[in-house]
């Protein structure tokens, strides 16, 4: 049976790749950062998973306001990163997992009724390719499968923090029917507190985010009431992504052990956080 091995949170700031890209984990404004992900990325190269779902939205790349599916998977074989305007990240193809992938489509569309919009041909962005390099740094190749999967946060109405910790739960479930011995584990990307744009661009709201680390690992079920005003008043428009972490957080059990926790201002002009979560 597959085993979901744990859960990773963390934001997707571009500008984090592009320090990776260019050789700049080192200098003294990006040090600090990298330093507090080392934990993270001693874990999952000792958590070894086979597959990592990685929960994310794209930022009008691959899908624009043309189409704008609630919650896509892509079941292909690979997935490339996308042109976002500068060229394609210089990271490796995502090698994909049709047959899991297919599985995951099936028992949330037939078992749990999550109507996911299903794509075969797909680019990933920032949102997915960040957490990828935060987690593995520069291999030539991933040292995982990856299944990509899309939460709309950009064109209105988004999903309800809740409707998300559910698709986690669902999620579980497709996992743990998982005949095949593999090892999972899954990102919820974006956030902390951001704004990108208009007058409040910068915002950054440490004890929200803060509070959301702790609520998170002892109480995620308040976080499922939290709603969008809510959200874009006390972590800004951009900040909207962090329901995103709640897809992670409800594929884990109720208990879990925090294995990592960081957090640091500013990755350019966003709250930086990071969780790894075990079931305990
Ligand atoms: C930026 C973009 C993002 O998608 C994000 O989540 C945080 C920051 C940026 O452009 O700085
Ligand atoms: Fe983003």
């Amino acid at each position: 049976m597959a085993e979901l091995v744990g859960g990773l949170a963390t934001s997707h700031v571009p500008s984090i790749g592009a320090a990776i890209d260019h050789g700049k984990t080192s200098e003294p404004y990006w040090k600090p950062l990298f330093d507090g992900i080392q934990p993270a990325r001693e874990w999952i190269a000792e958590a070894k998973p086979d597959v990592v779902i990685v929960v994310y939205n794209d930022h009008a790349s691959r899908f624009g306001l043309d189409v704008t599916p609630t919650f896509a998977i892509g079941v292909g074989a690979e997935f490339a990163p996308h042109d976002e305007g500068y060229g394609p990240r210089p990271v490796p193809v995502c090698r994909g997992n049709p047959e899991f992938g297919w599985h995951l489509v099936e028992s949330l569309v037939l078992n749990d009724e999550f109507d996911l919009t299903i794509v075969n041909d797909m680019t990933v962005d920032h949102g997915c390719t960040v957490p990828l390099s935060l987690a593995f740094g520069q291999p030539s190749e991933w040292p995982c499968q990856v299944i990509p999967l899309c939460v709309n946060v950009i064109q209105y109405p988004a999903p309800t923090a809740n409707r998300c910790f559910r698709l986690g739960q669902a999620i579980r479930r497709a996992i743990d029917s998982y005949p095949s011995d593999i090892k999972v584990a899954i990102f919820g990307t974006g956030g902390m507190s951001h704004q990108l744009q208009g007058e409040r661009a910068g915002l950054i709201n440490a004890p929200y985010d803060q509070s959301w680390l702790d609520r998170m690992v002892s109480d995620p079920l308040a976080l499922t009431r939290i709603g969008h005003t809510e959200l874009l008043r006390e972590a800004g428009s951009e900040g909207l992504e962090i329901i995103m972490w709640l897809v992670m957080r409800g594929a884990l059990d109720s208990n879990v052990r925090q294995v990592h926790r960081f957090y640091h201002v500013p990755a350019s002009n966003t709250a930086y956080g990071l969780l790894v979560l075990e079931n305990a």
